[in-house]
């Protein structure tokens, strides 16, 4: 946050007003490699001309044309808005207090600004409707470095009267090829972030989530769209967009009669109409995009590179590796069996004690999931004394403490849904559904965000030494309804529930900028740009088995960086899948993100204690610089039929690099996985070295020798790997 305050005062801003009616103008907006373009027509409405890779002399769009007949209704506004003569999906509608259902924009004025380092230039193109009032400002950065554009608008009613939006979408982004294959994330809890290719017929296809709080189990916000042919790692016309909002949200891909694409991105309007008086705002998320014309490999680059210097909260910092009682003690704990983990936890080199749900509740002790939750107050059977006594003895121990909460949830059974039956969400008369036995609270009340701010204070300040809150959310929205907004804003609830959600963490990192904090909802439920502002990582999935968290990690590392997300070691075979897989298999897929364990440490037989005390050691030293802060470069993808999956990460500098490579498949005795390394130096030598290995045995023939970074460029790797589940991690670096 701070970043984002200092690079607010610093621009410097430049006032241009481009059109006067009958001008063509150009908007040019440049990064490093790419060009988004936009002009103002005769008409003075802002069209979209062109995004891809750089153009340096921009001025043909002044008069180009597009042989497009502008009665269809279908062209290439760059905020078109419903009325008027556009007839796709709009990105604004509005109704007006006269009963006007139309909106038309002009272009009346543009403002660019440079932030202090010269990365970011931020634009805004002012748009408004002079009949009604309505004032849209156009807000697009373009990140230099990262090849990156985010685009939101904000959207100001300027009528005398209330204007109410049906519409409102961040951004539209025109595009034109032959054909274009959409790559979305789709999937469910303990499945999330699949990956799926769809070949985009005419029509409509739509991404989104309607259920709010638990917003990307099913599908993320988020896409790669090939261009011409379908997604290639390193090669091919790619472009990749996220949504920095954690509501709900609709991203629509509408192929017209022209073949052009339109992509409407943004909060989704579904159930949400939104009521502006006079003078007021609504802001809308930004959405992220990115141009690749190398392909599918480039565009994660680019958004990893923006995730962790705009995004991540804190994303330089290193994170601690850890131990999480969840899967190890479920609720069934008291103090001698959590300090019986710390103690494992430091013997085994982990750096951070996370204690799970489980540890509150008096009069409804949270024994189960059925109850207690929303009583803040240690459990005094199970932890007599107190929770400070266990981060006091984790600090003995030399390991951080971290802490669990769910602080948006209430059950039914709990001294909170007693005292405050105003706070819940529902709809008045009507059955309040429970998921997981909870209820959820009303965030668009701002009683309810000071009870949340309140409670986290006072946890934190009994407790000082807590270094990381893992914060759940075990539920979707649904049947809402607010007994604090009025009957004509109950369609507020979906934008007002996130704008609360968001406003308590701003107060919450006011507070406790250094805290460490883990976005959970039930695993992988809330993965997305906007929670990440506020988020060092999320909780990736809560299925912890290793054969489908390749498929998991794979998925969320196409857009999000390594660096948020949290991977543990559980037991085998698997709570949720049943697999049996080996400890070095649930290592080595562990070590694609920031790792950690979630099993009870007694349950090691001693070898295995020591391959883990291993792993986690050369996981701090060699592999967590690299995996959170490097390039990723996916060399087989877990999707081909070839049963391998294969990523590296190499460093900034090209001095070093890490190799995962996993067998998904038995491969018989004919089927060996081969792939080249990207992201080396040709002109380098590198030693190749397989780590983690079980007795010393490599699967690799060369196993410690040195290579030229042309060699592992071109020939690569051949490994013996055939067995299902057996896998490999190499660290590589440069010799001198
Ligand atoms: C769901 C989370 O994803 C789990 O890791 C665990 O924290 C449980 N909730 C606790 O109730």
């Amino acid at each position: 946050m701070k970043t984002y305050f200092l690079l607010a005062t610093l621009l410097l801003a430049t006032t241009h007003v481009l059109a006067q009616k009958g001008d063509d103008s150009v908007i040019a907006l440049h990064t490093s490699h790419t060009s988004m373009i936009f002009s103002v027509a005769a008409d003075s409405c802002l069209y979209f001309e062109y995004y891809g890779d750089r153009i340096e002399d921009c001025t043909p769009f002044a008069h180009k044309q597009t042989y497009r007949r502008s009665d269809y209704g279908t062209d290439a506004l760059a905020y078109p808005a419903a009325g008027g003569r556009f007839f796709n999906e709009p990105a604004l509608a509005a109704v007006y207090p006269d009963g006007d259902l139309n909106t038309e924009l002009k272009y009346t004025g543009h403002t660019d600004s440079l932030s202090a380092d010269g990365n970011m230039k931020q634009t805004t193109i002012s748009l408004a409707d002079l009949k009604q009032g309505l004032h849209v400002s156009l807000i697009f950065k373009a990140y230099s470095r990262e090849d990156v554009f985010t685009a939101s608008a904000l959207i100001r009613n300027l009528n005398k009267k209330d204007v109410r939006l049906t519409r409102f979408y961040s951004s539209y982004l025109p595009v034109k090829a032959n054909s274009y294959y959409l790559n979305t994330f789709y999937g469910a809890w303990a499945q999330e972030m699949c990956m799926e290719q769809s070949k985009l017929t005419h029509g409509i296809k739509s991404v989104e989530s309607k259920k709010g709080v638990r917003t990307t189990h099913t599908e993320n916000p988020s896409f790669m769209l090939s261009l011409d042919a379908p997604l290639q790692e390193e090669a091919g016309r790619v472009i990749a967009g996220a949504l920095a909002w954690s509501g709900n949200y609709k991203l629509n891909f509408q192929v017209d009669e022209f073949n052009l694409l339109g992509i409407s991105a943004g909060i989704n309007p579904f159930a949400s109409d939104y009521s502006l008086r006079r003078n007021q705002c609504l802001a809308t998320p930004e959405m992220v995009y990115t141009y690749s014309s190398r392909g599918a490999g480039q565009a994660t680059r680019n958004l990893h590179d923006y995730a962790r210097n705009y995004v991540v909260y804190d994303a330089q910092t290193i994170r601690p590796t850890l131990l999480n009682s969840w899967e190890g003690a479920y609720f069934d704990f008291n103090e001698e069996v959590i300090r019986k983990m710390i103690d494992d936890a430091a013997e085994i080199g982990l750096e951070m004690f996370v204690l799970d749900d489980g540890w509150f509740g008096n009069k409804y002790p949270r024994d189960n999931s059925k109850q207690g939750l929303g009583d803040w107050q240690t459990n005094r059977t199970k932890l007599p004394n107190g929770i400070k006594s266990l981060a006091d003895y984790a600090t003995q121990k030399g390991l951080k403490f971290g802490l669990w909460i769910e602080p948006e949830m209430v059950n039914p059974r709990s001294e909170l849904a007693e005292q405050h039956p105003d706070w819940i969400v529902k709809a008045q008369g009507r059955n309040i559904p429970t998921i997981r036995g909870q209820w959820l609270l009303d965030l668009s009340n701002p009683q309810v965000q000071d009870f949340i701010v309140n409670t986290f204070c006072r946890i934190m300040d009994e407790t000082p030494n807590i270094a990381y809150i893992k914060w759940d959310a075990n539920r979707h929205a649904e049947s809402i309804g607010s007994d604090f907004l009025p009957a004509d804003r109950q369609s507020h609830f979906w934008i007002d529930y996130t704008n609360g959600l968001y406003e308590v963490y701003r107060r919450i990192r006011a507070r406790y900028p250094d805290l460490i904090m883990q976005a959970c909802s039930s695993g992988g439920g809330r993965v997305d740009l906007g929670v990440l502002k506020y988020h060092q990582e999320v909780w990736t999935s809560d299925n912890t088995d290793a054969l489908s968290r390749v498929f998991i990690q794979y998925g969320t590392n196409m857009i999000y960086p390594a660096v948020v997300t949290g991977s543990h070691v559980s037991a085998t075979p698997n709570h949720q899948t049943g697999n049996q897989t080996s400890l070095k298999f649930r290592f080595d897929v562990a070590m694609g993100g920031r790792l950690g364990m979630e099993l009870q440490p007694q349950s090691l037989s001693p070898s295995e204690r020591d391959f883990a005390r291993q792993a986690i050691a050369q996981y701090k030293t060699l592999v967590r610089p690299l995996v959170m802060q490097g390039d990723l470069y996916r060399l087989l993808s877990p999707y081909d039929d070839h049963g391998f999956c294969v990523y590296m990460y190499a460093a900034k500098d090209k001095a070093s690099a890490v190799v995962y490579a996993y067998c998904l498949k038995y491969q018989g005795r004919t089927h060996f996985p081969q792939f080249r390394l990207s992201g080396l130096s040709p002109e380098k030598r590198y030693r190749v070295k397989e780590i983690n290995t079980v007795g010393n045995k490599s699967v690799y023939w060369g196993n410690g020798q040195v290579f030229s970074g042309q060699y592992l460029m071109n020939e690569g790797l051949n490994l013996r790997l055939t067995q299902c589940c057996s896998s490999a991690v190499f660290h590589i670096e440069e010799v001198r």
